[in-house]
């Protein structure tokens, strides 16, 4: 592949706030380098199936604000496969399509990799997920505005629970990564964080339930969907134990995945879809763009999904001690 004149921009795996504030940072950023540009619908699978629409400056008037993505978004099992990914490449080569740029996480980066590998077509990555479970970035898109929405959901169930003096469990996501949690955790204030990156500490949480102070009328637990115990479980044990707390489980679900995207979000989406762009007019291909330190990072997708799934020691602290 030679000289990039037309650029394809696809998002792919779970949706996250601010994809749409990416794809028009790519849409207007190719237009501003006189590039054509197109939209690929549902990821890899409107790839296979040639799902393929012409963009251009007024198709990305008025998302910047929106949730969700406009191009769909899927999981594709057919791109797992070589005669998928045949399938692509056709379709790369029947739209003359030079270059992709594609938003999402590890699912996404790892068939681009493969894809690369296979064909030769550049690809850069943009990371798009609620979870920030990506190395080669401080933040994903997403991840700041699904923390103001669980904060936001937190201290309404606060509310319910100093009310009633009850306990609340809220489950917030993260299948793999306790990052949501954590973060969300001390933005509200929780008495207890439990994720999958550390074991749960059953005894020391009873401990602090039996002798923390009595005059609390409220108390949160967060717990990452990820945890090795789960937010049904504890309430269980925490129900069995302390037949006197009134305790209750709130699953927060799909709603920290939708909503418009903070201006945190919008501003990191803007900055790495024109990065993306210009790193793709450089050559470069097969990396994630992302923000370490405020500064424009390229990091390997090999690399970039290898979150190492350590949590910073510190936070964990800072709960503790907040909690008292
Ligand atoms: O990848 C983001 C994420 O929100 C995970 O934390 C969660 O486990 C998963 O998506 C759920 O996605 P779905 O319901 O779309 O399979």
């Amino acid at each position: 592949m030679g000289v990039v004149k037309k650029i394809g921009v696809f998002t792919s795996g779970g949706d996250s706030p601010g994809m749409n504030a990416a794809i028009r940072a790519v849409v207007r950023s190719a237009l501003y380098h006189n590039l054509e540009v197109v939209g690929i619908m549902r990821g890899y699978e409107g790839l296979i199936n040639g799902e393929i629409i012409q963009m251009d400056r007024k198709s990305v008037a008025n998302i910047i604000q929106r949730g969700g993505t406009i191009l769909k978004t899927a999981r594709s099992a057919e791109f797992r496969t070589p005669e998928g990914r045949k399938k692509a490449f056709e379709q790369i080569k029947k739209h003359q399509i030079d270059a992709l740029v594609g938003v999402g996480g590890d699912g996404t980066f790892t068939g681009a990799n493969i894809f690369i590998e296979e064909f030769g077509v550049p690809v850069m990555g943009l990371p798009g997920t609620i979870d920030n479970d990506l190395a080669g970035t401080d933040y994903t898109i997403g991840y700041d505005t699904a923390l103001n929405t669980v904060v936001d959901a937190v201290d309404k169930i606060r509310d319910t629970a100093e009310s009633h003096d009850r306990l609340f469990i809220v489950e917030v996501m993260g299948r793999d990564s306790g990052l949501i949690a954590l973060r969300s955790g001390i933005g509200s204030g929780a008495e207890a964080i439990l994720i999958p990156e550390t074991k749960t500490d059953f005894p020391h949480l009873m401990e602090r339930l039996e002798h923390g102070r009595k005059d609390k009328s409220s108390k949160i637990i967060i717990v990452a969907e990820g945890d090795d115990v789960g937010a049904i479980q504890v309430a269980d044990a925490v129900k069995d134990r302390f037949p006197n707390i009134d305790t209750r489980v709130s699953i927060l679900g799909h709603i920290q995945r939708g909503g418009s995207p903070s201006c945190m979000d919008r501003v990191l989406a803007s900055r790495l879809g024109v990065a993306a762009v210009e790193a793709l007019l450089e050559g470069r291909k097969g990396e994630m763009v992302g923000l370490v330190n405020n500064e424009i990072r390229f990091t390997p997708f090999k690399q970039a999904i290898k979150h190492i799934g350590e949590v910073n020691p510190n936070l964990l602290k800072i709960v503790e001690i907040l909690s008292l």
